[in-house]
């Protein structure tokens, strides 16, 4: 449902040489000899003129650019730089340190207990706590634009004016400010109700919100991710669900996830050439393997890797998942018996990691998410892409297709039956999955809703159409708003290579 991976259920896998990526990635190396270019794209975006940048990053970015470039030649340097859109500016975290660690391989720790978040939460600042660097007219500008959001579309919690007041006298004071509880739970569900990726939208409002905003600590975090998928698993009934550990304060960077989900498989290169598992995490499986990571005796197709969490004190460290927090469904085809003996499988639960939950100028980069699966996202990429497990001619020799000719459209008939793979089979694990009829159908049902409640809903249609039988969707037929709303779930290029790369971590 959240599909976001990435994002959203059809994309996570595009080549990094898809324009948008590639000019993500290149964000923050933006040399400051750009500035004057970078102005007049923040010209141009303020003029209206801009739409969106090739690529897809929204004309709000260059503003922002422009303003970290004179952050920067105030003598900060942008690297780390964590907002990406006006409005959202945050804490300006190059400077980070953690207290020096000693240089030594990883020991991969036993899954620790999750622990009680302290009532007093380490990360909330103190007034005395603020540096100068903090642009708090940034934050104070976001966070009365979320108020103003919250309190429109939720008459209950009272009048805006004094939470105002409030929250602009501790933004003065401390340079953020803590949300309530309520705040964080109906910012939680815009970041996803705003999420042009997500074709699931429809259950936007049922997000349950688990607020660990106390907890910062490597094996507390590790600990809640664990619960957190069986929560979400919720045997079988999969439940959507998003934890929000400690934010980026003004005195403290928030906590890392570095991977992309809870649950990966390894990706490992054979002697003979042949990729084992997931190709798409070689390069973070031997990454992983370097800080420490032990695979199993007999390496899988299907080996879970562990959770890298990076704290400033801790640096990273690695955790082994527990058995109980691993959920998986054993494919199976409903008339093909040949099929068990590929022995696949996928996880029931897509959790996305390394995304950052942005709301009203605070920004919390450990707060993963999610729905449950649309069958697509694992028979027609995951299972199916050449850079992925490339499935598809093993099932069309199976099948006795002939393969001799792309007209017989044999990839097209081996990939049909490899859906219907999925779909059967967690069906009869009683695990939650849509299909992309159904999916389509319901997000067309969340548009109308939305115009309903006088919003209009942004999406992007390249994400939107599922990677199956397109035309056949109601989704296909039709455009849609594309502008950039917050709350926001965004990915930071850094967390994007660190969660292929393993490498480099967030505060070295
Ligand atoms: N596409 C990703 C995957 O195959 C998951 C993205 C989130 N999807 C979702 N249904 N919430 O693992």
């Amino acid at each position: 449902m959240a599909y976001s991976e990435g994002h959203c259920p059809a994309r996570t896998n595009l080549t990094p040489s898809r324009p948008r990526r590639a000019v993500a990635r290149r964000l923050p190396a933006v040399p400051l000899a750009v500035l004057g270019l970078t102005l007049a794209g923040a010209a141009l975006g303020l003029l209206g003129l801009g739409g969106e940048v090739p690529g897809g990053v929204p004309a709000a970015v260059p503003i922002t650019l422009g303003l970290a470039m004179l952050v920067a030649a105030a003598g900060v340097c942008a690297h780390h730089l964590v907002a990406v859109r006006a409005g959202e500016q945050l804490f300006h975290l190059s400077g980070w340190r953690g207290a020096p660690r000693p240089r030594r391989r990883a020991a991969v720790r036993r899954p620790p207990r999750a622990t009680a978040a302290p009532r007093r939460p380490a990360n909330r600042p103190e007034a005395e706590q603020v540096p100068a660097r903090v642009d708090t007219g940034m934050v104070r500008a976001a966070a009365k634009e979320f108020l103003e959001l919250f309190h429109g579309e939720n008459p209950e919690a009272g009048p805006l004016g004094p939470r105002l007041a409030a929250v602009m006298r501790e933004i003065d004071a401390t340079g953020t400010y803590w949300h309530t509880s309520e705040e964080l739970e109906f910012g939680a569900r815009v970041a996803w109700r705003n999420n042009k990726r997500c074709i699931g939208r429809l259950y936007w409002r049922s997000l349950q919100v688990r607020d660990l905003r106390g907890v910062s600590d490597a094996g507390g975090v590790a600990g809640h991710c664990f619960e957190h998928l069986s929560a979400a698993h919720n045997g079988g009934k999969i439940r959507p669900m998003i934890t929000v550990f400690a934010p980026e304060t003004p005195s403290r960077p928030g906590p890392r996830i570095w991977n992309e989900q809870l649950i990966r498989y390894a990706g490992y290169d054979q002697p003979d050439g042949r990729p084992l598992g997931d190709p798409r995490y070689r390069a973070f499986t031997s990454g992983l393997i370097r800080r420490g990571w032990r695979p199993p005796e007999q390496r899988g197709a299907f080996d879970v890797l562990p959770l890298v969490v990076e704290t400033v004190e801790e640096g990273p460290k690695l955790f082994q998942l527990p058995a109980q927090a691993v959920h998986e469904v054993e494919l199976r085809h409903p008339e093909l018996p040949w099929f068990a003996d590929l022995d696949l499988r996928w996880h029931a639960v897509p959790v996305i990691s390394n995304n950052r939950l942005v709301i009203g100028g605070v920004s919390y980069p450990a707060a993963p998410f999610n729905g449950w699966y649309m069958g697509t996202e694992i028979g027609a990429r995951n299972l199916a892409d050449t850079d992925r497990y490339d499935l598809v001619p093993e099932v069309a020799e199976r099948m006795g297709l002939d393969t001799s000719h792309e007209t017989t459209l044999w990839r097209d008939r081996a990939l049909v039956e490899i859906n219907r793979a999925v779909l059967h089979s967690f069906n009869l694990n009683g695990v939650t999955v849509t299909d992309h009829h159904t999916e389509s159908r319901r997000f067309l049902l969340h548009l109308e809703k939305e115009e309903r409640a006088g919003r209009t809903c942004p999406a992007d249609w390249s994400w939107i159409v599922p990677p199956m039988s397109g035309s056949q969707t109601p989704v296909f037929h039709r455009y849609y708003d594309t502008e950039t709303r917050t709350p926001a779930f965004t990915t930071d290029p850094d967390s994007t290579t660190r969660a292929l790369q393993a490498d480099p971590p967030a505060f070295t």
